[in-house]
């Protein structure tokens, strides 16, 4: 099957999966930071950060289902999953399954949050920063519309808007380090092993004393 709708519809679509996937990126960075007022508290950058990247699935889906079903071009449903493995634009088209595959293993252990291990999760959830400057370089490289100028400068916002938002989150963590060893509390330490200290030093006291007293001092003392 093909027809020019097809081919519309993946430029479309893939197009707007990038700004939607920028606005997550950029979303979650500023949820991450705990950069947040009263009237746009953090559950509501949560639940946006949520849903907007639920839409960038939607529209990668169909950006997806459009390429594979379009015969003009040989992709296949095993390179959707199995990068490199596609007939058109290999080299490309495996970079647009790679970053897929990341997006994948961040929304599946977004759903899993509750069953894994925080770090885990987190872990896995840096995956995403990751993806986006891999998503874009397939979009820059086999796009047909990359040399259109609105394309470009549309471009060139959402690598702002990445760069802004991971800037950002850098500089709050970066404070946070440093609020957090200015407020710890002086060291602990042990009471036995303040004892064994204070009699160490009671020893070498008692030991410069009688080295400075000498021998005739004890000669001195006898009758
Ligand atoms: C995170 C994942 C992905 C994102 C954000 C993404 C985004 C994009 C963007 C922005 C374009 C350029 C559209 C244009 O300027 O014309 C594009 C092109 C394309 N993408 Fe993806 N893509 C992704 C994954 C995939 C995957 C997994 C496949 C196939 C299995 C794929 C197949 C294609 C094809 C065939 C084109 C060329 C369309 C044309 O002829 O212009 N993409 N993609």
């Amino acid at each position: 099957m093909t027809s020019p709708a097809l081919w519309y519809a993946t430029r479309a679509t893939g197009i707007v999966a990038l700004v939607l996937f920028t606005a997550t990126v950029g979303l979650g960075a500023l949820t991450a930071s705990r950069v947040q007022s009263h009237a746009w508290p953090g559950f509501a950058q949560q639940e946006l950060h949520r849903r907007v990247s639920l839409l960038a699935i939607a529209f990668l889906g169909v950006h997806i289902a459009t390429s594979v079903l379009d015969s003009f071009v040989h992709i296949g449903w095993v390179a959707v999953v199995v990068p490199f493995t596609s007939r058109y634009k290999t080299a490309w088209v495996g970079v647009g399954t790679v970053a897929f595959d990341m997006m994948q293993a961040v929304a599946l252990s977004s759903l899993l949050r509750h069953r894994i291990p925080a770090t885990a999760w987190r872990s896995v959830h840096w995956l995403g920063y990751l993806s986006w400057p891999v998503a874009l370089a397939h979009g820059i490289a086999i796009g047909t519309d990359g040399s259109e100028p609105w394309v470009r400068w549309l471009t060139v916002a959402c690598v702002a808007t990445v760069a802004a938002a991971a800037a950002a989150r850098a500089l709050v963590t970066a404070r946070w380090r440093r609020a957090a060893v200015a407020a710890a509390p002086a060291p602990v330490v042990p009471t036995t092993r303040l004892v064994a200290r204070a009699s160490r030093s009671a020893l070498a006291t008692a030991a410069v004393i009688a080295a400075s007293a000498g021998p005739g001092a004890s000669q001195r003392r006898s009758p």
